[in-house]
């Protein structure tokens, strides 16, 4: 069976792109299914990192096909940008290597305006987004006015689509939110240059997925963000709009469920989230920051793609339990082990209480949420430096301890463990 799904099962920044560059190299095929740049893929190669936000990291491969499916929602500037930059590192992102779903929905400038003003209007309980424009710009899938990627085949008439699309929005802007107008014409003349460098990449990605999987080749779908930014499944309303659980794959690339054979959970060893939102195990002293680290190694916990410190705090088994659940997962990757290094006493949630009862199941209300309280268990931690192990028995006591407690807590077997950010940093089990 030719497809691996890889899904976070936290909110996202679990080390995916490690991962999954790791499970490319076995792909012929490596495709993202949804969200858009406000995602960030952090991959290192032979001492060289990149930050990957739209382009799924099998380009780093020179054999793979990569593919942006119909799930995803697209800046054409932040993928050009992308584009120029891996081309500068010497990689080949050539029409034969990268093809974009002509129904992928585009970002223009209005949505990224008025994710600006809707978050700000939002005060106190504003979401925290990564004001990329995502939001408006699923809004505008839902509600059937969106421009689909499709469209810059014909960059004259693309382009004109865009200059009428920002004067409507503008109404918006300037009318309900007293903002200034967008420039119509310079904008359409922008999207007009970028159609006619984009053209060539336009495909039907969900005929080249099933011609690919006819034929047995094996297909990696590069999931973004995490289940509990899930827009169904996720702690609604701070998720972000796109399906990023195992369904959005199906849906996000075209293919049916009978080609599945993997569904990977990323499991970072600890938990983190950037934004707002119920966050049951979350670490406001010290011990949050050691998690954290100062923001001076790019594998400290700070956004890839804006720059934000993230909430940290211990693992909690109840999310990843809820996450194994929604997405079916067959196995799990874990990743960043290293960083517990050094704690005396780890803690991992095993349950939660609620208005003195104790709840098993993550509750799928955020408020209900916000209110629980973790109840703990604790386990030694290590002290040895760990990011040279490559076999699981290299490995002190307490570390392997704390891998087979998760793989108890969550029902499901870990295939991978992370020690560090290199590609060789990696146990495989
Ligand atoms: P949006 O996707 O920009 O609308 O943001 C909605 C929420 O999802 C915010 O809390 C963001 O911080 C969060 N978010 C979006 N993308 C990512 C990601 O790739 N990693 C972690 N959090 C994300």
């Amino acid at each position: 069976m030719p497809a691996t799904i890889v899904v976070g099962s936290q909110w996202g920044d679990e080390g995916k792109g490690k991962v999954i560059d790791w499970l490319a190299e076995d792909a012929d095929l490596v495709a993202r299914y949804a969200g858009g740049d406000n995602a960030g893929h952090t991959v290192t190669v032979a001492g060289e990192r990149y930050a990957l936000h739209l382009v799924p990291s099998g380009i780093l491969y020179r054999d793979k096909l990569c593919l942006m499916g119909g799930g995803m929602v697209i800046n054409p500037a932040s993928l050009l940008k992308e584009m120029r930059d891996l081309e500068a590192h010497g990689v080949d992102i050539s029409s034969a290597r990268l093809k974009i779903s002509s129904s992928a929905h585009l970002i223009l400038p209005y949505h990224i305006a008025l994710d600006g003003v809707q978050e700000s209007g939002r005060g106190a309980d504003a979401i925290g987004t990564t004001k990329r424009g995502i939001g408006p710009a699923y809004a505008d899938k839902s509600a059937r006015v969106g421009i689909r990627a499709g469209a810059m085949r014909d960059p004259e008439e693309f382009s004109e689509k865009v200059y009428r699309a920002v004067e409507q929005k503008n109404r918006i802007l300037t009318q309900l939110y007293g903002q200034p107008a967008l420039e119509a014409k310079v904008i359409a003349a922008e999207f007009h240059d970028y159609a006619r460098t984009l053209a060539p990449y336009i495909a039907d990605v969900s005929l080249i997925v099933n011609q690919a999987m006819e034929a047995d080749k094996r297909l990696l779908c590069e999931g973004a963000q995490g289940t509990l930014l899930d827009l169904d499944h996720g702690t609604y309303p701070f998720v972000t709009s796109s399906a990023p659980t195992v369904g959005g794959a199906l849906a996000g690339l075209g293919f049916g469920p009978r080609y599945v054979d993997r569904v990977v959970g990323l499991v970072k060893a600890y938990t983190t989230r950037v934004g707002a939102g119920p966050f049951v195990t979350e670490l406001l002293g010290e011990e949050g920051d050691r998690l954290r680290g100062t923001g001076a190694d790019p594998w400290d916990e700070f956004g890839t793609t804006t720059g934000r410190p993230r909430r940290c705090g211990w693992l909690d088994a109840v999310v990843i339990r809820y996450a194994a659940r929604v997405n079916g997962f067959t196995h799990l990757a874990l990743t960043k082990l290293d960083i517990l290094s050094s704690f005396d006493v780890l803690k991992i949630a095993v349950a939660y209480e609620y208005q003195g009862e104790r709840l098993e199941h993550l509750p799928p209300d955020s408020e209900i949420l916000a209110a629980c309280q973790p109840i703990f268990e604790e386990m030694p931690g290590w002290s040895e430096d760990i990011r040279g192990a490559s076999t699981l028995e290299d490995l002190p006591l307490a570390a392997r301890q704390y891998v087979k407690r998760i793989e108890e807590l969550v029902g499901v077997p870990i295939m991978v463990i992370g020690v560090g950010p290199g590609r060789e940093q990696t146990i495989i089990r």
